[in-house]
């Protein structure tokens, strides 16, 4: 058992539903460990201004069913520069922190993997980020709220586009992934995705378009930001212009898939791996992320977790294909 005395928590990075509910469970599991817990405001930024504070059982409540992140988040370019960790580090020791839960995605574990191996500093990470783009962890927090977000708004455009015969393409987040398209595309009953990670190129949607059902003009296309295809509207003005008879139409659903209360599965997840990232510190962990793989709790090193090892699975493209006829 190693001795832990005070966890810093923040968040860092696009923020994501049930941030708040990871918030909630490294305090209360701290406190109940007999530890205490400092909050960080807005991520590295905070960590190099000072910004932390002492935080209690009162300081998380009712805020499970809250968006957002009560600590607010940033992306720092100051946590870049060795000046800048030194600066984090002194402030940190200043307030008696000596371990850390970070909560965020990729660029979160990036600067935490770092700031570990430079100061020795025990670090545990926790997914927060909508994309879903981590490997360790079968889901990440926010993932289940955002894509539920998606299909809600599909399922909205879907009514119109089938009152006006309109093709809608659907743009969504996911930074280089296209997790977020795949699985809201399969749910939503798309006609084609297009993600960063496949080959599905626009030929390929337009072979789709022509050998589809030609009585049924209302059709769904999801796309994932960041694509080869280039942007919703370009692929819009390229099926256009292929398909002039095509009635198109963009939408792109942008930071309302950010948003909003969180999940049961993302309360649950973040409860879950919030309580089992204050037990691995106070075991010994160190520079790894804390996920849930087949409903167990993962321990992966940081430098694993990062996203270009995301795989997609085939399979789910094949779907997409099978049930467009
Ligand atoms: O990483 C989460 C995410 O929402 C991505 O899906 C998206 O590309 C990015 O953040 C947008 O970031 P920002 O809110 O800083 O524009």
């Amino acid at each position: 058992m190693t001795q832990i005395k005070n966890i810093g928590v923040y968040t860092s990075g696009g923020d994501a539903p049930g941030m708040n509910a990871a918030i909630r469970a490294v305090v209360r599991s701290s406190i109940y460990y007999g530890i205490d817990v400092t909050g960080i405001r807005r991520g590295y930024d905070g960590m190099i201004k000072g910004d932390m504070f002492p935080m209690d059982r009162k300081s998380v409540s009712n805020i499970i069913q809250r968006g957002g992140t009560i600590l607010k988040t940033a992306r720092s370019e100051q946590f870049r520069t060795p000046e800048g960790r030194k600066q984090a580090y002194e402030n940190l020791k200043a307030n008696n922190v000596d371990a850390l839960v970070a909560i965020g995605g990729d660029g979160t574990f990036t600067g935490a993997r770092i700031f570990g191996e430079e100061y020795g500093m025990p670090i545990v990470g926790l997914p927060g980020t909508i994309d879903n783009d981590l490997w360790g962890t079968d889901f990440t927090i926010g993932y289940d709220t955002a894509i539920n977000t998606v299909i809600d708004a599909v399922d909205k455009i879907r009514d119109t586009a089938e009152s006006h015969d309109r093709l809608f393409i659907v743009e969504v987040m996911g930074r280089d992934s296209g997790l977020i398209a795949l699985r809201t595309g399969i749910a939503a009953g798309a006609e084609a995705i297009l993600i960063p990670e496949s080959k599905t190129d626009l030929q390929s949607v337009f072979d789709r378009l022509e050998r589809g059902r030609k009585d049924k003009k209302s059709k769904i296309i999801m796309l994932a930001e960041n694509g080869v295809a280039g942007d919703a509207f370009e692929v819009g003005r390229q099926i256009k212009e292929k398909f002039p008879n095509y009635d198109t139409r963009v939408s792109i659903l942008g930071h309302i898939q950010r948003g909003g209360r969180p999940s049961c599965m993302d309360r649950v997840l973040a409860s879950r791996v919030g309580v089992a990232a204050v037990e691995a510190l106070r075991n010994g962990h160190r520079n790894e992320m804390i996920g849930l793989i087949h409903n167990e709790i993962a321990y992966t090193p940081f430098e694993h977790a990062l996203k270009h090892n995301v795989e997609i699975n085939p399979d789910f493209l094949k779907i997409v294909e099978i049930l467009a006829i």
